[in-house]
């Protein structure tokens, strides 16, 4: 590579070089990138402070980098991808992160004909989860979450959403938020072995009603209005519900969602999973960051939720786990929608922390391309927490947050499947 001494010099603290295909998701042209994804075959890129600084051609004229201001070129780290393809790292916009205990039984149960919606009727399901985490303390829910963070990253995520919704309490709903919250300034504490993933904590205190608000519902809903909501501003960026038959009715959403508006949170609903809630339309009306699940949204739904800028997140997983029809992605794609995947990582209907296998399933069941599919785990995930402007893709000016995968062309991706295609992530 030779240097170009007519370009200003550009200041990185790493190169890296011989990336066989870099697979940009550029939302914007950028010079040398072919396709809906952008792809620049040998390509390079420069970082610094974190942020992506130059991207280009491997081995044609490159810039003068430097770093140290004194010593020009010095202090430069170069790395070798040594011709693999490089993505952005993935987004996993819909997780429930912290829980303790498994529900390994209810799922053989319901492979044996019982239905997911009458476990929970006969107080398991997310229950058995809540009764588990209550009882958990600090330190082992800390540490279960970290060693699933690693789980996630060794697939390639480099940021996850994360919900509460196990505590349902004012206590353990606040314990599990702060968790998540310390999750975020763990890496430089030497005795954990953090993944240094990107966690954004959601508040989902309205998962269920707890046990013991069985009977007076309404004094519950007062509790997430009145008690919790308030206090855990600024411990949370989002407010989800469940708005379904087994959970939270429109109306108990509604006014939740409201009051969670008003005080500066942003909006997620769990919409239209397994019946049609009303959860798509209420989104729309909200003007909700995303709706998630929507097996059960029609046309209508999908044209307000569009119209709203409300993005789609689809859980394969779910329909994995529940043995339950796959939504067909083409429906909202066609529509118009921007559709994001997410693996909904939960003990109950999800328990998979691989994006790779959400993408695997939505090319195999849901209709997707792969151009379609690696969209929805990068820069349709980042727009699902409305983190878009900041990652998701790999452009300047954009976090430095990457997949090296261990293939050299990317349509490789979704056709050699039920393996882990990913050799490492950087998140810089
Ligand atoms: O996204 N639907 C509600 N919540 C989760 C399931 C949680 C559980 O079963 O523990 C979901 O599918
Ligand atoms: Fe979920």
């Amino acid at each position: 590579m030779k240097p170009d001494s007519s370009q200003p010099p550009i200041q990185a603290s790493t190169v890296i070089r011989n990336i066989g295909q870099l697979v940009t998701i550029a939302q914007q042209p950028i010079a040398g990138a072919t396709g809906v994804l952008q792809v620049i075959s040998d390509a390079a890129i420069a970082i610094h402070d974190g942020v992506i600084a130059w991207i280009g051609p491997n081995d044609h004229v490159e810039p003068v980098f430097y770093n140290d201001p004194e010593s020009e070129n010095d202090g430069i780290s170069i790395v070798d991808a040594q011709g693999v393809v490089v993505t952005p790292g993935f987004v996993d916009s819909h997780t429930h992160l912290v829980f303790a205990g498994d529900r390994a039984e209810e799922f053989h149960l319901r492979r044996a004909g019982i239905s997911y919606g009458e476990l929970l009727a006969q107080g398991r399901g997310i229950l058995t989860t809540v009764h588990a985490t209550r009882s958990a303390d600090t330190e082992i829910l800390t540490e279960m979450a970290i060693s699933r963070l690693n789980t996630m990253r060794h697939y390639g995520t480099t940021t996850v959403e994360a919900k509460t919704g196990y505590g349902l309490d004012t206590i353990t709903e606040e314990a599990c938020l702060r968790i998540l919250n310390n999750l975020n300034a763990l890496e430089t504490d030497p005795t954990y072995e953090y993944s240094r993933v990107r966690v954004v904590p959601t508040f989902l205190g309205a998962h269920v009603v707890p046990p013991e608000y069985r009977e007076r519902r309404s004094a519950y809903v007062d509790l997430i209005v009145e008690e919790m909501l308030p206090s855990f501003v600024g411990l949370a960026y989002f407010c989800d519900v469940f708005c379904e038959r087994e959970a939270f009715t429109v109306e108990e959403c509604r006014r939740i969602l409201m009051r969670a508006k008003e005080l500066g949170y942003s909006l997620k609903i769990h919409a239209d999973q397994l019946s049609p809630s009303g959860g798509a339309k209420l989104a729309a009306e909200l003007g909700a960051t995303s709706a998630d699940h929507l097996d059960y949204a029609d046309n209508t739904d999908l044209d307000r939720l569009r119209d709203a800028g409300v993005v789609a997140t689809l859980l394969p997983g779910c329909s994995y786990s529940l043995r339950s029809p796959y939504p067909s992605a083409r429906r909202f794609i066609d529509r118009g929608l921007h559709v994001a995947l997410a693996t909904d990582f939960n003990p109950g209907t999800s328990f998979c922390e691989n994006m790779q296998m959400m993408l695997s399933l939505a090319m195999s069941s849901m209709g997707m391309s792969i151009e379609e599919a690696l969209q929805a785990i990068t820069i349709n995930g980042a727009r699902a927490l409305a983190l878009h402007q900041i990652i998701g893709s790999i452009e300047i000016g954009k976090r430095c947050e990457l997949a090296f995968w261990s293939i050299r062309d990317y349509h490789e991706i979704g056709y050699h499947f039920g393996v882990n295609l990913i050799q490492s992530v950087l998140i810089a």
